[in-house]
């Protein structure tokens, strides 16, 4: 009996395969709880002479062990050729890398900064969360103005001096505190109003400002930037408007119109038939913000001007509700992939 065992632990050494089938088979032979060759010695055990009880055991171990041994190995050996044929088979489909992509506030926010950085500004970074001082009173908001209310801003734990900012035009204070003329920068950023969501509005968008102050800075400067911007951004048939408007840190100022870029400036409902978009705000800087700043407004003048961006992205895309933007939808963001 002792050498029949022997004689399949030789054999057992002896086997090889590269199909992963006869492996399987191989084990069963030996190892299946039903019918496998070792079960049969095993069953043998009560019949062997106490004396004879270690050897036989030992030989029947030595078999088991030797089969699963030998199954590892050669399924290590199987499992590697498979890898390996799977690797070179350079005819194979690539598979799909799913790559994501930016978000398009991101991306027309980069594309209208380099149109900005191309002629000389320089971007800058200012905080989201400013005092009083920098968001309204530097900016010459009069102490009653209507923005300063509870119902437009938003106050950081119900403290009266800090705000979450409700425009980007704090950056202009905050750097003009730190530099001197002439300095020529764009500020792009997130602000925070306390507006109801609906399909115009948001209580957080996206801002850029602009700010130039040098010696005899005019209002052509001014003109001829934003055209600049307007043509770079919305294609070189773009024309131009401005219209007399208020803000309290600009005197004069005036909001800006652009021909339709849906339509070209024939009509369309983008435009509500008019043929053409406001896009932003500006001005030229009051002399009293630059004195705040400790800027001698004798010697010097800038222009200023601030957009949203979501507005913009709608304009030039056609999107019609802002609450698009922060819903994360994929349906939404996909459609912006190859910009
Ligand atoms: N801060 C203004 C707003 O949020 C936009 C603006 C208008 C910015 C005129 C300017 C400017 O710099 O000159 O509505």
């Amino acid at each position: 009996m002792i050498e029949k065992i022997k004689a399949h632990i030789e054999d057992v050494k002896a086997f090889s395969t590269s199909k992963l089938e006869e492996l399987e088979a191989f084990k069963n032979k030996f190892l299946s709880k039903k019918s496998g060759i070792l079960n049969d010695f095993f069953k043998e055990f009560k019949n062997v002479p106490v004396e004879g009880k270690k050897e036989f055991g030992q030989v029947i171990n030595n078999l088991k062990n030797s089969v699963e041994e030998k199954f590892a190995e050669l399924k290590e050996k199987i499992e590697a050729q498979n890898e390996k044929k799977v690797e070179l088979d350079l005819s194979l489909p690539g598979e799909n890398i799913n790559l994501g992509s930016q978000h398009p506030i991101t991306v027309v926010r980069r594309e209208m900064l380099d149109i900005f950085e191309k002629i000389g500004f320089v971007t800058i970074d200012s905080p989201e969360i400013d005092d009083d001082f920098h968001n309204f009173t530097a900016l010459n908001f009069p102490p009653e103005h209507p923005a300063r209310d509870m119902q437009d801003t938003f106050f950081v734990e119900k403290n009266p001096d800090v705000v979450l900012r409700t425009h980007t035009s704090n950056g202009q204070i905050r750097f003009m505190e730190n530099h001197k003329p002439p300095f020529k920068v764009v500020i792009p950023g997130r602000t925070y109003r306390n507006e109801d969501i609906s399909a115009r509005s948001h209580f957080m968008f996206h801002q850029i400002e602009g700010l130039y102050v040098d010696e005899n800075v005019s209002f052509i400067d001014l003109k001829q930037t934003l055209l600049y911007f307007a043509k770079e951004f919305f294609g070189p048939k773009t024309k131009v408007r401005f219209r007399p408007s208020y803000f309290p840190f600009t005197e004069p100022s005036a909001e800006m119109d652009v021909t339709c870029s849906i339509c070209g400036g024939e009509g369309c409902n983008v435009c509500k038939y008019t043929g053409w978009l406001e896009i932003l705000g500006s001005g030229m800087v009051d002399p009293n913000v630059l004195e705040n700043v400790g800027i001698d407004s004798k010697k010097y003048s800038g222009y200023a001007f601030g957009m949203g961006i979501e507005r913009i992205v709608m304009l030039k895309y056609g999107v019609k509700d802002i609450r698009y933007f922060f819903e994360n939808d994929m349906r939404f963001l996909s459609q912006f992939e190859n910009l």
